[in-house]
């Protein structure tokens, strides 16, 4: 790793940067080069942030293509790793996955590591950016939960010819990534909050997240938040975006709506993000490394820029954010001087002369736009809120099969043979809807079932005894891949019902 030294001539020549205030302690940044135009951006935002005499110290790491065919299985240099864990803040460009050297994506390692759970995308109209809602008053966050849901990235071919995916969510997660969204909320002076889910379908998994913000809420009386559902939030992103502040989400619901998001206000080459975690906090462009234009010194910094804004607010320094943020406006705004992403055609200029405008612009703002109010993220230790139900009742087991065949003469073959045992088969499910004893004609039969079996008779109670001798008779009759057993947590069913169950 090396340093990126402070005495530039981009840092001296500056018009501000005799305005920092000294007392403010210098602080490391870890910055990861990344691949494709990513040294190109990141040497631009060093540049700016420089010239704004923001106080850091910057320790740059290489990241990305050239460490995984160097065999560096994460794709991230220990000392870059060692570095992130000691001071806690990463700036990072772009890094790709290269297919052929191990299997592993760098940002997700990262992410991992870091257990960086809180993915922040601000989605802002930009002055002098055209889109078609460029007449509006577009300014909202969407704060995603980055390391659940189906990114957990469990899966498995249960048969030959179905997969599965596991959607993971913890009491704990929702929790977390709602209590930072209220308090991203209230450090940035918003007053609404909107969680959006699939909890009709999902009641469980999705249906934590809605249970978190209506156990958190009473907490933040200053803040009114609402519940809608995820299709029906991108909807209202497109048709009335004003009305969102912040908007929180699961993984995947995130990923796809923050895009959204970055297409209302100019595309991922204006958008920001930041991954924060308890320990350590990451700072990116949503945009990836776009190797068809890397190296020619034509790439658009502005959306590591906007992020690294992001990271100044992160570590106190708001008047260093407010001026860049400002002189990135007043850039854009003028219209001159900009990349060919943004420019009319034939009349970009290069990530140099972008950035010379942006420093030359620093100190300036455009008239009535004052920056919003932040302050620092405080965050309360979540402790152990876990649920401890006092009775855990085995109420059914459900046998996941692997079977290619007529599922009339399964379930008959099932069913005689338990007869003589504490279980009896309630139902088979094809992929969720009920196909024995009652079988729709529509429904399409693949080669994987899910069995239902639960206590003959009421008075039965089942323990683990009960679960290994129906298995130790069972696999004389059926493959089978997949159990799960079906419990009642304080009286309540802890599993959801198959289409069409009784
Ligand atoms: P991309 O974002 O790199 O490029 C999409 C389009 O936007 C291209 O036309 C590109 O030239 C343009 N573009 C992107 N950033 C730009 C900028 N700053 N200035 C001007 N034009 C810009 O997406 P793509 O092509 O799907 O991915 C390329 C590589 O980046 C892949 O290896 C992918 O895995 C990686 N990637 C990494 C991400 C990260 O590190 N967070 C995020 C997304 C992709």
């Amino acid at each position: 790793m090396h340093q990126y030294s402070h005495s530039s001539s981009a840092a001296s020549s500056s018009p501000t940067a005799n305005l920092a205030p000294a007392a403010l302690p210098r602080q490391k940044v870890v910055v990861l080069q990344g691949d494709g135009i990513g040294p190109e951006v990141v040497a631009a935002t060093v540049r700016v942030l420089d010239a704004a005499a923001a106080p850091i110290d910057w320790e740059v790491s290489e990241a990305g293509a050239s460490l995984f065919a160097r065999g560096v299985e994460t794709g991230v240099p220990q000392d870059a790793l060692d570095a992130i864990e000691s001071c806690g803040v990463a700036l990072k460009g772009p890094l790709e996955t290269p297919i052929g050297f191990g299997n592993k994506s760098a940002n997700v390692t990262l992410r991992k590591l870091f257990e960086l759970y809180a993915n922040v995308r601000p989605v802002r109209t930009l002055p002098g950016i055209k889109t078609p809602f460029s007449d509006r008053a577009i300014d909202f966050v969407v704060v995603r939960e980055n390391v659940e849901d189906l990114y957990a990235g469990i899966e498995y071919m249960q048969t030959p010819n179905v997969a599965q995916c596991l959607k993971l969510m913890s009491r704990k997660g929702c929790r977390k990534i709602m209590r930072f969204a209220m308090e991203l909320a209230r450090a940035e002076g918003r007053k609404t909050l909107h969680t959006a889910t699939k909890a009709n379908i999902m009641k469980m998994t999705e249906g934590l997240m809605k249970q978190a913000m209506e156990d958190l809420l009473p907490a933040y009386p200053d803040i009114a938040g609402d519940h809608l559902l995820i299709d029906n939030c991108a909807h209202q992103m497109v048709i009335a975006p004003e009305q969102f502040e912040v908007i929180v989400t699961s993984n995947m619901n995130g990923d796809i709506i923050s895009d959204l998001g970055a297409g209302l206000v100019g595309g991922l080459g204006v958008a920001p993000s930041a991954n924060i975690g308890a320990h350590a906090a990451m700072f990116e462009a949503v945009h990836g490394s776009a190797p068809q234009i890397a190296g020619k010194g034509v790439a658009n910094p502005t959306a590591l820029l906007l992020s690294a804004v992001m990271m100044l607010r992160h570590l106190g320094l708001f008047d260093h954010a407010n001026r860049i943020e400002s002189a990135v406006f007043v850039t854009l705004a003028g219209g001159q001087d900009l990349t060919g992403d943004l420019a009319p055609k034939g009349q970009g200029v290069s990530t140099n002369a972008y950035v010379d405008r942006i420093i030359s612009n620093l100190g300036n703002a455009l008239p009535g736009v004052a920056p919003r109010t932040y302050s620092n993220i405080t965050l309360a230790a979540e402790g152990d809120r876990d649920l401890h139900p006092a009775v855990r009742e085995l109420v059914g087991l459900d046998v996941y099969v692997d079977y290619i065949g007529d599922v009339y003469e399964l379930g008959q073959r099932l069913t005689a043979h338990c007869a003589d045992s504490d279980w009896q088969l309630k139902l088979i499910s094809s992929r969720g809807t009920v196909v024995y004893p009652e079988t729709n004609p529509n429904t399409d039969l693949v080669d994987h079932w899910r069995c239902r079996f639960v206590a003959r008779h009421p008075a039965i109670a089942l323990d683990d005894e009960a679960v290994q001798k129906l298995l130790s008779t069972l696999h004389d009759q059926v493959s089978w891949m997949h159990l799960e057993k079906l419990y009642r947590f304080d009286g309540k069913d802890a599993f959801s019902k198959a289409q069409g169950e009784g």
